[in-house]
């Protein structure tokens, strides 16, 4: 059971316990983290759970992949080497201790 660190654009954090094989959306969703909508429920077509990974860990991930690339290139003014799609990211005991940046809605 992955704890996952959210901080959130008032630079608050919220840290969780999220469940094994879940997105990241999913559990930034479910503990009321409101910038993440989620439009799409997950099917990467949306980019409205944008978030940054912290650089610690953001070689830690599976990258991205061509899909996800494209809409964040194509949907994310603000976008950086460290963005990603959250529902694109699916949690393991190995990501225990992960910490991402929420950044403010720009829906
Ligand atoms: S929830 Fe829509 S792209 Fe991630």
């Amino acid at each position: 059971m992955p704890n996952i660190t959210f901080i959130l654009p008032d630079e608050n954090q919220l840290t969780v316990a999220a469940s094994d094989g879940e997105s990241l959306m999913q559990a930034a969703v479910d503990n009321g983290i409101e910038e993440i909508t989620a439009d799409c429920g997950g099917c990467c077509s949306c980019a409205t759970c944008h978030c940054y990974i912290d650089d610690a860990w953001k070689d830690k991930l599976e990258p991205a992949d061509e899909m996800e690339t494209a809409l964040l290139d194509s949907a994310i003014e603000n976008k950086q080497a460290n963005s990603r799609l959250s529902c694109q990211i699916f949690l393991t005991s190995d990501l225990d201790g992960l910490v991402v940046k929420i950044p403010e809605s720009d829906w």
